[in-house]
Protein backbone atom coordinates (compact mmCIF):
# COMPACT_ATOMS: atom_id res chain seq x y z
CA UNK A 1 0.00 0.00 0.00
CA UNK A 2 1.57 3.01 -1.08
CA UNK A 3 1.82 5.92 1.50
CA UNK A 4 0.17 8.52 0.02
CA UNK A 5 -3.10 6.25 0.15
CA UNK A 6 -3.13 6.70 4.38
CA UNK A 7 -6.26 8.74 5.27
CA UNK A 8 -5.98 12.05 6.96
CA UNK A 9 -6.54 11.37 10.77
CA UNK A 10 -10.63 10.99 10.72
CA UNK A 11 -10.74 8.53 13.04
CA UNK A 12 -8.81 8.48 16.35
CA UNK A 13 -6.59 5.18 17.19
CA UNK A 14 -6.97 3.60 20.96
CA UNK A 15 -2.92 3.73 21.92
CA UNK A 16 -2.00 1.11 19.69
CA UNK A 17 1.46 2.90 19.07
CA UNK A 18 2.22 3.44 22.58
CA UNK A 19 5.83 3.02 23.11
CA UNK A 20 7.22 0.29 25.05
CA UNK A 21 6.17 0.32 28.94
CA UNK A 22 7.81 -1.31 32.01
CA UNK A 23 4.69 -3.15 33.12
CA UNK A 24 1.81 -4.23 31.29
CA UNK A 25 -0.87 -6.99 31.73
CA UNK A 26 -2.64 -8.41 29.17
CA UNK A 27 -6.45 -9.83 29.90
CA UNK A 28 -8.43 -12.29 27.55
CA UNK A 29 -12.05 -12.76 28.50
CA UNK A 30 -15.45 -14.73 27.18
CA UNK A 31 -18.63 -13.54 27.43
CA UNK A 32 -21.14 -14.99 29.10
CA UNK A 33 -24.65 -14.95 27.50
CA UNK A 34 -26.09 -11.48 28.38
CA UNK A 35 -23.25 -10.24 29.05
CA UNK A 36 -23.49 -7.99 25.65
CA UNK A 37 -25.23 -5.03 27.07
CA UNK A 38 -22.26 -4.32 30.06
CA UNK A 39 -19.81 -4.91 27.67
CA UNK A 40 -20.87 -2.23 25.63
CA UNK A 41 -20.96 -0.17 28.63
CA UNK A 42 -18.05 -0.82 29.77
CA UNK A 43 -16.23 -0.15 26.17
CA UNK A 44 -18.65 2.84 25.59
CA UNK A 45 -16.70 4.63 28.71
CA UNK A 46 -13.63 3.46 28.75
CA UNK A 47 -11.53 6.40 27.78
CA UNK A 48 -13.00 7.94 30.69
CA UNK A 49 -12.34 5.11 33.13
CA UNK A 50 -8.47 5.19 31.69
CA UNK A 51 -8.21 8.61 32.06
CA UNK A 52 -9.73 8.73 35.47
CA UNK A 53 -7.75 6.06 37.04
CA UNK A 54 -4.55 7.61 35.20
CA UNK A 55 -4.97 11.28 35.71
CA UNK A 56 -3.81 11.01 39.19
CA UNK A 57 -0.62 10.16 38.27
CA UNK A 58 0.43 11.87 35.16
CA UNK A 59 4.23 10.34 34.63
CA UNK A 60 2.30 6.79 35.15
CA UNK A 61 1.60 7.05 31.20
CA UNK A 62 -1.49 4.63 32.02
CA UNK A 63 -3.38 3.18 28.62
CA UNK A 64 -5.36 0.71 27.90
CA UNK A 65 -6.34 -0.82 24.09
CA UNK A 66 -9.57 -3.00 23.92
CA UNK A 67 -9.99 -5.38 21.10
CA UNK A 68 -13.06 -7.75 20.46
CA UNK A 69 -13.09 -11.01 19.11
CA UNK A 70 -15.08 -12.78 15.74
CA UNK A 71 -17.66 -14.06 17.21
CA UNK A 72 -18.42 -11.37 20.00
CA UNK A 73 -18.50 -8.56 17.27
CA UNK A 74 -21.46 -10.13 15.62
CA UNK A 75 -23.08 -10.39 19.53
CA UNK A 76 -21.75 -6.73 20.67
CA UNK A 77 -22.07 -4.79 16.86
CA UNK A 78 -23.53 -6.58 14.58
CA UNK A 79 -23.16 -5.79 11.53
CA UNK A 80 -21.37 -3.98 9.57
CA UNK A 81 -17.87 -5.81 10.29
CA UNK A 82 -14.07 -5.23 10.27
CA UNK A 83 -13.16 -6.20 6.83
CA UNK A 84 -10.74 -8.93 8.23
CA UNK A 85 -11.96 -10.19 10.98
CA UNK A 86 -11.77 -13.93 11.63
CA UNK A 87 -10.98 -16.25 14.49
CA UNK A 88 -7.34 -17.12 15.08
CA UNK A 89 -6.04 -19.66 12.23
CA UNK A 90 -4.86 -22.71 14.23
CA UNK A 91 -1.82 -23.84 12.79
CA UNK A 92 -0.25 -27.90 12.40
CA UNK A 93 3.25 -28.50 11.64
CA UNK A 94 5.16 -31.72 11.39
CA UNK A 95 6.48 -30.39 14.91
CA UNK A 96 5.25 -27.00 15.95
CA UNK A 97 0.74 -26.35 16.81
CA UNK A 98 0.12 -22.81 16.75
CA UNK A 99 -3.28 -23.28 18.92
CA UNK A 100 -6.21 -20.87 18.61
CA UNK A 101 -7.75 -20.30 22.02
CA UNK A 102 -10.96 -18.87 23.22
CA UNK A 103 -11.17 -14.88 23.62
CA UNK A 104 -13.59 -12.31 23.10
CA UNK A 105 -12.52 -9.62 24.31
CA UNK A 106 -8.58 -8.22 24.70
CA UNK A 107 -7.13 -5.57 26.81
CA UNK A 108 -3.57 -4.68 26.65
CA UNK A 109 -2.61 -2.69 29.55
CA UNK A 110 0.19 -0.24 29.64
CA UNK A 111 1.96 1.59 32.47
CA UNK A 112 4.91 2.68 33.96
CA UNK A 113 4.17 1.11 37.13
CA UNK A 114 2.27 -1.97 38.48
CA UNK A 115 -0.36 -0.47 40.59
CA UNK A 116 -1.48 1.43 37.62
CA UNK A 117 -2.24 -1.64 35.74
CA UNK A 118 -3.61 -3.53 38.80
CA UNK A 119 -6.30 -0.61 39.66
CA UNK A 120 -7.51 -0.37 36.01
CA UNK A 121 -8.13 -4.31 35.71
CA UNK A 122 -9.68 -3.60 39.18
CA UNK A 123 -11.99 -0.97 37.49
CA UNK A 124 -12.62 -3.45 34.27
CA UNK A 125 -13.42 -6.23 36.30
CA UNK A 126 -15.70 -4.76 38.89
CA UNK A 127 -18.18 -3.39 36.09
CA UNK A 128 -17.54 -7.13 33.94
CA UNK A 129 -17.22 -9.20 36.91
CA UNK A 130 -20.96 -10.87 35.62
CA UNK A 131 -20.74 -10.51 32.57
CA UNK A 132 -17.79 -12.53 31.43
CA UNK A 133 -15.14 -14.91 32.43
CA UNK A 134 -11.38 -14.44 32.75
CA UNK A 135 -9.60 -16.85 30.35
CA UNK A 136 -6.43 -15.63 31.20
CA UNK A 137 -4.63 -12.46 33.06
CA UNK A 138 -0.78 -12.38 32.41
CA UNK A 139 1.65 -9.44 34.60
CA UNK A 140 4.28 -8.44 31.96
CA UNK A 141 7.33 -6.70 32.88
CA UNK A 142 10.34 -4.74 30.86
CA UNK A 143 13.28 -7.29 31.73
CA UNK A 144 16.71 -5.42 32.09
CA UNK A 145 17.36 -3.33 28.65
CA UNK A 146 14.29 -4.48 26.82
CA UNK A 147 15.31 -7.98 26.94
CA UNK A 148 13.40 -11.41 26.84
CA UNK A 149 13.55 -14.22 29.17
CA UNK A 150 16.10 -16.30 26.12
CA UNK A 151 18.24 -12.93 27.62
CA UNK A 152 18.25 -11.53 23.75
CA UNK A 153 17.03 -7.55 23.14
CA UNK A 154 13.57 -7.35 21.47
CA UNK A 155 11.98 -4.69 19.22
CA UNK A 156 14.79 -3.41 17.87
CA UNK A 157 13.51 -3.81 14.10
CA UNK A 158 9.91 -2.31 15.47
CA UNK A 159 8.84 0.67 12.80
CA UNK A 160 8.45 3.68 14.81
CA UNK A 161 6.11 7.17 14.05
CA UNK A 162 4.72 7.47 10.53
CA UNK A 163 6.11 3.60 9.18
CA UNK A 164 4.48 2.36 12.82
CA UNK A 165 1.26 4.14 12.14
CA UNK A 166 1.23 2.37 8.71
CA UNK A 167 1.80 -0.76 9.74
CA UNK A 168 -0.41 -1.04 12.49
CA UNK A 169 -3.69 1.12 11.40
CA UNK A 170 -6.13 0.57 9.00
CA UNK A 171 -6.70 3.05 6.69
CA UNK A 172 -9.01 3.96 3.57
CA UNK A 173 -9.31 0.29 2.66
CA UNK A 174 -11.65 -0.57 4.94
CA UNK A 175 -13.35 2.97 5.29
CA UNK A 176 -16.08 1.83 7.92
CA UNK A 177 -13.13 1.19 10.06
CA UNK A 178 -10.20 3.26 9.56
CA UNK A 179 -7.97 3.90 12.88
CA UNK A 180 -8.41 0.40 13.83
CA UNK A 181 -5.93 -2.58 14.05
CA UNK A 182 -5.59 -5.77 14.10
CA UNK A 183 -4.12 -7.39 17.40
CA UNK A 184 -2.90 -10.93 17.23
CA UNK A 185 -1.65 -12.39 20.57
CA UNK A 186 0.05 -16.03 21.43
CA UNK A 187 1.21 -16.99 25.01
CA UNK A 188 4.64 -18.87 24.72
CA UNK A 189 6.37 -20.62 27.75
CA UNK A 190 10.24 -21.30 27.32
CA UNK A 191 12.07 -24.23 27.76
CA UNK A 192 14.93 -22.25 29.48
CA UNK A 193 16.64 -25.11 30.69
CA UNK A 194 16.96 -26.83 27.22
CA UNK A 195 17.58 -22.88 26.20
CA UNK A 196 20.85 -21.98 28.31
CA UNK A 197 22.60 -25.67 27.83
CA UNK A 198 23.06 -23.79 24.19
CA UNK A 199 26.41 -22.33 23.56
CA UNK A 200 25.65 -17.98 22.97
CA UNK A 201 26.90 -19.06 19.60
CA UNK A 202 23.79 -21.12 18.72
CA UNK A 203 21.91 -19.20 20.54
CA UNK A 204 22.78 -16.50 18.21
CA UNK A 205 21.94 -18.69 15.11
CA UNK A 206 18.32 -18.94 16.30
CA UNK A 207 18.01 -15.47 16.96
CA UNK A 208 19.83 -13.89 14.16
CA UNK A 209 21.17 -11.34 16.18
CA UNK A 210 23.86 -11.16 18.69
CA UNK A 211 23.24 -11.61 22.06
CA UNK A 212 25.12 -8.88 24.10
CA UNK A 213 25.68 -6.45 21.82
CA UNK A 214 21.86 -6.79 19.39
CA UNK A 215 23.56 -6.62 15.89
CA UNK A 216 22.14 -8.45 13.33
CA UNK A 217 23.60 -11.25 11.67
CA UNK A 218 23.23 -12.93 8.54
CA UNK A 219 21.90 -16.01 9.60
CA UNK A 220 19.90 -18.02 7.09
CA UNK A 221 16.76 -20.00 9.02
CA UNK A 222 17.57 -17.60 12.11
CA UNK A 223 14.07 -15.96 13.64
CA UNK A 224 15.24 -13.02 12.22
CA UNK A 225 15.54 -14.28 9.00
CA UNK A 226 11.95 -16.14 9.11
CA UNK A 227 9.93 -13.30 9.77
CA UNK A 228 11.11 -11.52 6.93
CA UNK A 229 8.04 -11.64 5.10
CA UNK A 230 8.28 -9.83 1.47
CA UNK A 231 4.80 -8.31 -0.03
CA UNK A 232 4.15 -8.35 -3.57
CA UNK A 233 6.23 -5.65 -5.25
CA UNK A 234 9.17 -7.12 -2.77
CA UNK A 235 8.75 -4.43 0.27
CA UNK A 236 9.40 -5.98 3.36
CA UNK A 237 6.35 -6.18 5.34
CA UNK A 238 6.07 -4.65 8.99
CA UNK A 239 3.83 -5.43 11.74
CA UNK A 240 3.67 -3.41 15.56
CA UNK A 241 5.02 -6.13 17.74
CA UNK A 242 4.74 -5.25 22.03
CA UNK A 243 6.23 -8.74 23.72
CA UNK A 244 6.86 -8.68 26.88
CA UNK A 245 8.43 -11.06 29.47
CA UNK A 246 6.14 -13.03 32.00
CA UNK A 247 6.41 -15.66 34.22
CA UNK A 248 6.45 -17.34 37.83
CA UNK A 249 10.23 -18.72 38.36
CA UNK A 250 9.23 -20.65 41.74
CA UNK A 251 6.84 -22.96 39.40
CA UNK A 252 9.66 -22.67 36.25
CA UNK A 253 7.14 -20.67 34.07
CA UNK A 254 9.36 -18.30 32.04
CA UNK A 255 7.31 -16.99 28.79
CA UNK A 256 6.87 -14.43 26.38
CA UNK A 257 3.43 -12.76 26.04
CA UNK A 258 3.28 -11.91 21.71
CA UNK A 259 1.12 -9.45 20.56
CA UNK A 260 1.53 -7.67 17.27
CA UNK A 261 -0.88 -4.69 16.46
CA UNK A 262 -0.96 -5.06 12.04
CA UNK A 263 -3.44 -3.20 9.71
CA UNK A 264 -4.25 -6.50 8.33
CA UNK A 265 -3.90 -9.70 9.96
CA UNK A 266 -2.72 -11.57 6.67
CA UNK A 267 0.91 -9.82 7.70
CA UNK A 268 1.74 -11.64 11.25
CA UNK A 269 -0.55 -14.76 9.92
CA UNK A 270 2.09 -14.99 6.70
CA UNK A 271 4.84 -14.83 9.52
CA UNK A 272 3.30 -17.58 11.67
CA UNK A 273 2.94 -20.06 8.63
CA UNK A 274 6.55 -19.82 7.73
CA UNK A 275 7.08 -20.47 11.75
CA UNK A 276 4.98 -22.89 12.38
CA UNK A 277 4.97 -24.88 9.39
CA UNK A 278 8.26 -24.00 7.37
CA UNK A 279 8.22 -22.48 3.46
CA UNK A 280 8.35 -24.44 0.32
CA UNK A 281 12.63 -23.99 1.12
CA UNK A 282 12.73 -22.97 4.12
CA UNK A 283 12.39 -24.94 7.88
CA UNK A 284 10.44 -23.94 10.41
CA UNK A 285 11.48 -21.14 13.37
CA UNK A 286 14.35 -22.65 15.28
CA UNK A 287 12.89 -20.71 18.01
CA UNK A 288 9.91 -22.89 18.52
CA UNK A 289 12.30 -26.00 19.84
CA UNK A 290 12.65 -23.34 22.50
CA UNK A 291 9.33 -21.74 22.74
CA UNK A 292 5.65 -23.09 22.76
CA UNK A 293 2.46 -21.15 21.92
CA UNK A 294 0.23 -22.15 24.42
CA UNK A 295 -2.81 -19.67 23.63
CA UNK A 296 -3.56 -17.79 20.03
CA UNK A 297 -6.32 -15.33 19.36
CA UNK A 298 -6.95 -12.19 17.03
CA UNK A 299 -8.96 -9.73 18.20
CA UNK A 300 -10.24 -6.38 15.86
CA UNK A 301 -9.09 -3.02 18.04
CA UNK A 302 -11.86 -0.34 17.17
CA UNK A 303 -11.01 3.22 16.82
CA UNK A 304 -11.09 4.95 19.90
CA UNK A 305 -13.45 7.14 18.31
CA UNK A 306 -16.06 3.94 17.23
CA UNK A 307 -15.62 3.45 20.95
CA UNK A 308 -16.31 6.91 22.51
CA UNK A 309 -19.60 6.80 20.05
CA UNK A 310 -20.94 3.81 21.05
CA UNK A 311 -23.93 5.00 23.13
CA UNK A 312 -25.18 6.75 19.95
CA UNK A 313 -24.91 3.92 18.32
CA UNK A 314 -26.71 1.99 20.45
CA UNK A 315 -29.70 3.79 20.77
CA UNK A 316 -29.83 3.80 16.57
CA UNK A 317 -29.17 -0.02 16.80
C1 LIG B 1 8.65 -17.00 21.42
C2 LIG B 1 8.17 -15.88 20.97
C3 LIG B 1 9.06 -14.86 20.32
C4 LIG B 1 10.25 -14.36 20.78
C5 LIG B 1 10.98 -14.69 22.08
C6 LIG B 1 10.71 -13.42 19.78
C7 LIG B 1 11.90 -12.72 19.86
C8 LIG B 1 12.41 -11.90 18.87
C9 LIG B 1 13.69 -11.25 18.90
C10 LIG B 1 14.70 -11.35 20.04
C11 LIG B 1 13.83 -10.54 17.75
C12 LIG B 1 15.06 -9.73 17.29
C13 LIG B 1 15.02 -8.29 17.68
C14 LIG B 1 13.89 -7.50 17.15
O1 LIG B 1 13.90 -6.98 16.04
O2 LIG B 1 12.90 -7.45 17.89
C15 LIG B 1 12.62 -10.73 17.00
C16 LIG B 1 12.37 -10.17 15.77
C17 LIG B 1 11.19 -10.30 15.09
N1 LIG B 1 10.13 -11.11 15.42
FE1 LIG B 1 10.00 -12.27 17.06
N2 LIG B 1 9.80 -13.37 18.76
C18 LIG B 1 8.77 -14.24 19.04
C19 LIG B 1 7.66 -14.50 18.29
C20 LIG B 1 7.37 -13.86 17.10
C21 LIG B 1 6.19 -14.07 16.34
C22 LIG B 1 5.04 -15.03 16.70
C23 LIG B 1 6.27 -13.25 15.25
C24 LIG B 1 5.31 -13.03 14.11
C25 LIG B 1 4.01 -13.20 14.13
C26 LIG B 1 7.52 -12.52 15.36
C27 LIG B 1 7.95 -11.57 14.46
C28 LIG B 1 9.16 -10.94 14.50
C29 LIG B 1 9.59 -9.95 13.52
C30 LIG B 1 8.79 -9.44 12.33
C31 LIG B 1 10.87 -9.57 13.88
C32 LIG B 1 11.77 -8.54 13.16
C33 LIG B 1 12.51 -9.20 12.05
C34 LIG B 1 13.45 -8.21 11.37
O3 LIG B 1 14.57 -8.02 11.85
O4 LIG B 1 13.02 -7.61 10.39
N3 LIG B 1 8.15 -12.92 16.49
N4 LIG B 1 11.77 -11.55 17.69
Amino acid sequence: MPSSSIRPVDAQPQPVLGPPAPVAVFLVVTIEPGGEPAVRDLLSGLTGLVRAVGFPSPDGGLCCVAGVGSEAWDRLFGAPRPRELHPFRELEGARHRAVSTPGDLLFHIRAARTDLCFALVAEIMKRLREAVTVQDEVQAFAYFDSRNLLGFVDGTENPVGQAAAEAAIVGPEDPGFTGGSYAIVQKYVHDVDAWEALAVEAQEKVIGRSKLTNIELDMPGSHKDVNTVLGPDGEELEILRGAMPFGRPGHGEFGTYFIAYARSPETPEAMMRKMFLGGPESEPDPILDYSQAVTGTLFFVPSATFLDALPERSATH
